[in-house]
């Protein structure tokens, strides 16, 4: 079988994949495909180790139906079209548990910038702007003690709220599907309703899957409701919240701050509101972003697809009932 690696990724994971005699055509590159390429290097492979974020809609599983696999590079998967994929045969897997702590970091990492509008201070100085200010000019909030609301209590929510329990004793509530004993027991965190998530939590931080039920959640109605000095903080997928509304909320003082992984579009535009003001902080989507973290999940993907060319099931498979056929 051929694998087809669509982006630069760790020597140590060709070697993996090359352990195995596994024949490796290679975009060994950083640079991101067009769809017309990948598709062209997919017609001659049978497997594609998908790095990055391309999107593998339903045509692009039409037009590459032989694949045997198709190994992703992150957690989410809502980039690729599973129903599609399934119609087709082809097992999809992804790269859970791996990256929850970087991830929950990252998300830490964003609350407390926020919180202390460092990613404004930083730009202040690059402008030359460092100066005497006032005793109260553009002041920060503190978290101690204050309350933490998940949005999506999973493996990267749960990380973000040890990390904050840890740092501020901060009490944690959340808001999911299903209960979260592992949370409730370690962390005493409280399940609680939807409009109760808004409006109790002091920061919202968003951990869940891209989905038809959660795209534009967090909209402006959802803002109206939530503290006028809470933070809100998207680490998951720009779509879940409404980006427009949620530049109004944060003009309108309905909202004290947020950080953001993750926006709609990707990349966001150099002229968005959202980058000038002292309250927000983005990163350009660097949830999974560290060298230790970019190399598990890579092992990952180069593990479920040695499993298809040994004849095995994908053991990350996010299809599950590709296998049931
Ligand atoms: C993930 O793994 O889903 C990260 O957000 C990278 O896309």
């Amino acid at each position: 079988m051929k694998v087809f690696i669509s982006r630069r990724i760790p020597e140590d994971v060709v070697r993996l994949l090359q352990q195995e005699n596994m024949e490796i055509a290679y975009n060994n590159s950083d640079r991101k495909l067009s769809r017309e390429e990948l598709v062209e290097a997919c017609l001659e492979a049978d497997l594609l180790f998908n790095v990055g974020s391309a999107d593998l809609n339903a045509s692009f599983m039409e037009s590459c139906k032989h694949l045997k696999g198709i190994a992703l590079t992150s957690v989410g998967y809502d980039h690729a079209d599973l129903h599609a994929a399934t119609r087709y045969g082809i097992p999809v897997s992804n790269t859970p548990d791996v990256l929850s702590k970087t991830t929950a970091d990252t998300a830490f990492l964003l609350m407390l910038a926020t919180s202390r509008k460092a990613f404004y201070w930083s730009r202040q100085i690059e402008r030359g702007a460092w100066k005497d200010n006032g005793f109260l000019y553009e002041l920060g909030i503190e978290l101690n003690r204050k309350t933490l609301g998940v949005f999506g209590l999973g493996r990267i929510g749960l990380e973000l709220a040890k990390m904050a329990k840890a740092a501020y004793g901060m009490t944690v509530i959340y808001h999911n599907r299903s209960r979260n004993a592992e949370a409730e027991e370690l962390l005493d965190a409280r399940y609680v309703s939807f409009d109760e998530l808004l409006e109790e939590s002091d920061v919202l931080s968003v951990h869940t899957n891209l989905t038809p039920e959660t795209q534009y959640r967090f909209d402006a109605e959802c803002f109206r409701k939530m503290k006028k000095n809470a933070i809100f903080i998207n680490t998951s997928r720009g779509k879940v919240h409404h980006e427009e509304d949620l530049i109004r909320a944060l003009q309108e003082g309905q909202l004290w701050g947020a950080g953001l992984d993750v926006t709609d579009p990707e990349p966001m535009l150099p002229e968005n509101p959202l980058l000038q003001m002292p309250n927000v902080c983005v990163l350009p989507h660097i949830g999974s972003a560290t060298l230790e973290t970019r190399t598990a999940m890579a092992t990952m993907a180069a593990k479920n697809l040695i499993a298809v060319y040994h004849g095995g099931k994908m053991p990350q498979v996010v299809n599950k009932n590709v296998y049931e056929k």
